[in-house]
């Protein structure tokens, strides 16, 4: 449990960590190769040491060096996934491409659905078969067996991250050329893409099409991760809503533009500079409309902070939700702690409130427990908030973080 005493701006500036979404597909793209990968600036987050859990159970081996992961070996890889860490987190899937490519076969669970809605798998799938897998869904899993994976043409009709990741690493190893046509643009999927690169893939992105030419092999390489720019944004709006003023470091200002011209029509300040930005929250914010939208998009995974953001606002702001089919977690919880929300189908429609009262609330993923931390931090009081193994996947440090802005904040058992 999370007890935070709310009702104070915070104020100071913290440094923003390596991103989770680009560590996770790094981390599965040192199957793809037996020889070294370093990967730097890499979060220490339940997450991550799930993809390394998984990785390990494979047959690489992994070393931590303080936020350096050195993953090397796997000459012989196992072919078969363990269902209990694919269940635990569905980046666990993107396995399979690179199992495929390297063995010829892999069977991997289906991921387990979430609080986000239905979270199939059919773009993944479909892309695979395009490259000629064999493809049999059995007892839970994903059977796949190709003799040799070729270069195909796929068109994805959402532009979906996972299922770009997972064939950027299929089509890195497989005879011929693979297009990806509507591919996803998220800053997350460029960072694989330059360690691809290093690891001696050829890639080719326009912006309405990636193309990968297939190798015999993939070598090691060093890489850097970005910066986590929904960890970034999310420190952004914890200063917007407590009327504070707090700077992130390390982070890269350009990946969050959609969330800066936000901030300021609710009235915020923002300054940045080339590895910076900073926010002063307003005394109230005012209402804003948006819809969440592929990158460069305003970023779903910012929507539950920034609609915890608004429940504050001096007017009725209308939220759209166009990524995921039901990524309204946050918004019961919100309403207990006085936040006046309707969900219209994909639409909240938020009339903001003066204050936010404490109270005791519990989060159902990893944004959602950011949203409500967001609104302890604004409620006059002192709120409970059971989110721990939520924070604990997407956020590093989240309390140390907190704590280093001003904020009372502690854990308690229970
Ligand atoms: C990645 O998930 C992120 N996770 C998510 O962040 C993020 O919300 C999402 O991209 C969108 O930006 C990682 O990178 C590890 P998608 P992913 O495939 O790859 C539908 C967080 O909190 N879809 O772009 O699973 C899907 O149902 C997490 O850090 C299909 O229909 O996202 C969803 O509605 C949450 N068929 C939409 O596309 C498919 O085969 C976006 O999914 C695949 C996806």
């Amino acid at each position: 449990m999370i007890v935070i005493v709310g009702g104070t701006p915070l104020g100071g500036e913290i440094r923003a960590s390596g991103a989770k979404n680009a560590a996770l597909p790094a981390i599965l793209a040192s199957l793809l190769t037996s020889e070294p990968v370093v990967l730097h600036n890499v979060p220490r987050l339940l997450d991550v040491e799930t993809a390394v859990e998984l990785i390990r159970a494979l047959g690489k081996e992994a070393r931590w060096e303080g936020n350096t992961l050195n993953l090397w070996g796997g000459e012989h890889l196992a072919w078969e996934a363990p269902a209990e860490l694919v269940q635990r987190m569905r980046a666990s899937f993107l396995v399979l491409g690179p199992l495929l490519a390297r063995l010829g076969r892999a069977r991997v669970p289906l991921p387990g659905g979430c609080a986000l809605g239905p979270r199939p798998v059919d773009l993944h799938l479909h892309g695979l078969a395009r490259l000629g897998a064999h493809l049999a869904l059995a007892d839970g899993g994903v059977f796949a067996e190709a003799q040799h994976l070729h270069g195909a043409c796929v068109y994805l009709d959402f532009p979906s991250v996972g299922a770009t990741e997972q064939l950027l690493f299929a089509g890195a190893l497989a005879q011929g050329e693979t297009t990806v046509v509507n591919p996803a643009r998220e800053p997350e999927v460029a960072d694989l893409v330059e360690l691809l690169r290093k690891m001696g893939a050829q890639v080719i992105w326009h912006t309405e099409r990636l193309t990968i030419r297939g190798q015999r092999e993939l070598g090691g390489a060093e890489h850097t991760l970005i910066p986590d720019r929904i960890e970034t944004g999310t420190y952004l709006l914890a200063g917007a809503i407590t009327g504070g003023r707090v700077r992130v470091q390390s982070a890269q200002p350009q990946h969050l533009a959609a969330l800066g011209d936000r901030l300021i029509l609710a009235g915020c300040e923002l300054e940045q500079g080339e590895d910076w930005l900073e926010v002063r929250g307003p005394v109230r914010p005012k209402p804003v409309d948006l819809r969440t939208w592929p990158y460069p998009g305003f970023p779903t995974d910012l929507q539950p902070p920034m609609v915890a953001f608004l429940a504050r606002a001096e007017g009725r702001s209308t939220v759209t939700e166009t990524v995921y089919a039901a990524r309204f977690g946050h918004v019961e919880p919100l309403i207990q702690m006085g936040a006046k929300i309707q969900v219209a189908g994909s639409i909240q429609v938020v009339e903001g409130v003066e204050r936010l009262r404490p109270a005791q609330v519990e989060a159902t993923d990893i944004r959602a427990g950011a949203a409500l931390v967001l609104a302890a931090l604004a409620a006059d009081g002192v709120s409970f908030v059971a989110a721990e193994q939520h924070l604990s996947r997407g956020y590093e440090d989240m309390l140390g973080k907190l704590g280093a802005l001003g904020a009372k904040v502690w854990r308690e058992e229970g």
